[in-house]
């Protein structure tokens, strides 16, 4: 039961009129107007009849019949125009949510909301042949932590890696490969080894034109099913996917779907067919076209002028394919926002097809990303690979730990656990649609909002709770008592607890609005209250009657600390 629920059947029980029940309380309890008045609000209008008495005596009296235990609950109860308020008492506040997060552990916050309703999501989706650069860290990470946030709350989500795997850069490639590949060269040097061949090929092309017309035999031959066009294509896709591998082990990024563009390229003639039997395509300088002029935007092409199929039209294949095998409730595209006319297209087109779930398809678009020294991603070579930055990140935060705690062990594994999660957390602080510059300096800042500042924190909490020297699970096996939770009665802990009643309904607001960095802001406001709450109060060595309180309070922020930064993907090493 979430915690809000349990509030509403504490309220419930201090109530009893005939005939209604506990459960007619609590689902009549309501948010009072003002925080001031209370965190609950129970309307008596629909009592007035059964009681035959005006709604605001009623308020009076039942605030008047509760009994004295049962009013140490709450700090205050007061009736107001026939509302009756209930503020609880921070300490049973207290009570109840460490309760809750002690017991759940990793499993707060979680929930069925979800059950039974299937969420596709597009991300990453990467290009064959072409290595991973800074732009797709957005696309990966912000769709890997919401399929990690709707997995949590109940949802069947689907993790879908729209290969870009089909298209005439594939005969490219297999002719520049014809003419100056390796094969040994290719396995050894992998993604980089391809693009220096496709960039190869354009130069060599602007004095011999002809090899684009190869190039296009040699696409021809590979639809067609040439076994040796077929072979080389897919070494190159196989090269890929070992290749990038490594980035989604290192980020925690799972897929349950690779099916891109090639899956799709037998699949769309029915498509086809079926949107000029509804008469929405007309020829257009020879090419196939939706018009779509109506709707102040370009046609969607569908078949170019040389019979050739174009992205659109996969795209088209792939959301047919996916209502039919998934039946989403939802299906996600997470892709920068350049790309907002091809799926404002995309769903125009389906909705005018009358597919009732146009209005279930969602773009997640994202702002870009660059680097501090004006270096960014452009089509033109000159790309940041993600590798090197996720690997400059790790050295320099082995730097950093080699200069502030020289005596750990595992360093680099510790290096890597905080240079990764510090490029993560950044990308995924901010308003996903804002453009975002990356300095290392500032990602890496230990009392910045950055990760390293919350994988801090959770170590300090770590180094509390060992230091108490007691088996964790038996420790707190019994509930606080409420001279135990006095420990808790001060400002700082009253704030952390708000904080922890927060983490469900923060999960919510993360799938509502498709926002990570709901979640990043919120465990940088965790981290921030518990070192407040470590300065100003003491725990190993509080009095004794304060220690279980102290330290059930440190174990539910290291439990929603480690937690969180799970849902986006991020490591919490043990020792910093
Ligand atoms: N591969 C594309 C690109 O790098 C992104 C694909 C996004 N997904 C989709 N279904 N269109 O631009």
């Amino acid at each position: 039961m979430s915690i809000n629920n349990k509030k509403k059947q504490i309220i419930a029980s201090c109530i009893s009129i005939d005939s209604i029940t506990n459960d007619d309380i609590s689902d009549l309890l309501i948010s009072p107007p003002s925080q001031d008045l209370g965190d609950f609000a129970l309307p008596c209008f629909r009592f007035a009849k059964i009681l035959k008495k005006s709604p605001l005596a009623i308020a009076e009296d039942l605030a008047q019949s509760i009994s004295e235990a049962n009013k140490n609950k709450f700090a205050s109860i007061i009736a107001v125009n026939g509302y009756l308020n209930f503020k609880f008492n921070p300490l049973e506040s207290a009570k109840q949510i460490l309760a809750e997060i002690l017991e759940k552990k990793s499993g707060f916050g979680s929930s069925t909301i979800g059950a039974g309703k299937t969420i596709c999501i597009d991300y990453s989706s990467i290009n064959i042949a072409k290595p991973l650069h800074i732009g797709h860290l957005s696309s990966t990470i912000i769709g890997s932590a919401l399929y990690k946030v709707y997995k949590k709350l109940g949802y069947n989500a689907v993790g879908i890696n729209h290969l870009g795997d089909w298209g005439t850069q594939f005969g490219k490639l297999i002719v520049a490969f014809d003419l100056w590949g390796n094969m040994a060269a290719l396995k050894k040097e992998q993604i980089p080894y391809l693009s220096k061949i496709y960039v190869k090929f354009h130069e060599e092309a602007q004095n011999q034109p002809e090899l684009n017309d190869q190039a296009r035999a040699a696409f021809k031959k590979l639809e067609d099913g040439d076994l040796h066009a077929i072979e080389l294509y897919s070494v190159f896709k196989k090269i890929t996917l070992q290749d990038v591998a490594k980035i989604y082990k290192i980020l925690h990024v799972h897929f349950d779907s690779l099916n891109g563009e090639a899956f799709f390229n037998d699949k769309m003639t029915p498509v086809i067919d079926e949107l000029n039997n509804l008469k929405l395509t007309e020829i257009s300088d020879d090419a196939l076209v939706v018009r779509l002029s109506d709707y102040d935007m370009p046609p969607c092409i569908l078949i170019r002028s040389d019979g050739a199929t174009l992205y659109a039209t996969r795209d088209l294949a792939a959301a047919y394919y996916r209502k039919e095998k998934y039946d989403f409730h939802k299906c996600l595209y997470v892709v920068a926002y350049q790309q907002n006319l091809h799926f404002k297209q995309i769903f125009k087109v389906l909705e005018l097809a009358g597919k009732k779930w146009a209005k279930d398809m969602v773009h997640v678009p994202f702002g870009m990303v660059s680097l501090e020294d004006g270096a960014m991603s452009t089509r033109k070579g000159n790309v940041i690979l993600l590798k090197d930055v996720i690997d400059k990140s790790i050295e320099k935060s082995l730097v950093i730990l080699k200069s502030k705690s020289p005596k750990l062990k595992n360093k680099r594994s510790l290096a890597t656990k905080i240079g990764v999660g510090a490029v993560v957390f950044f990308a995924l602080s901010n308003n996903r649609i804002k453009d975002i510059i990356f300095s290392y300096d500032k990602i890496l800042s230990f009392d910045g909002e950055t990760a390293p500042y919350v994988q801090y924190t959770n170590v300090r909490a770590l180094s509390v709770l060992k230091n108490m020297n007691v088996d964790l699970n038996k420790y707190f096996t019994n509930h606080l008592t409420d001279d135990e939770l006095k420990g808790l009665d001060n400002k700082e802990s009253a704030l952390l607890v708000s904080l922890f009643e927060k983490f469900p309904d923060i999960l919510s607001d993360v799938l509502d609005k498709y926002e990570p960095s709901i979640l990043t802001r919120y465990i940088i406001d965790v981290a921030k209250a518990f070192n407040k709450f470590y300065l100003e109060n003491r725990i190993l060595n509080a009095p004794d009657e304060f220690k279980r309180s102290r330290a059930a309070l440190t174990y539910a922020t290291h439990i929603i600390i480690c937690e969180g930064l799970k849902l986006l993907g991020i490591d919490t090493p043990e020792e910093m």
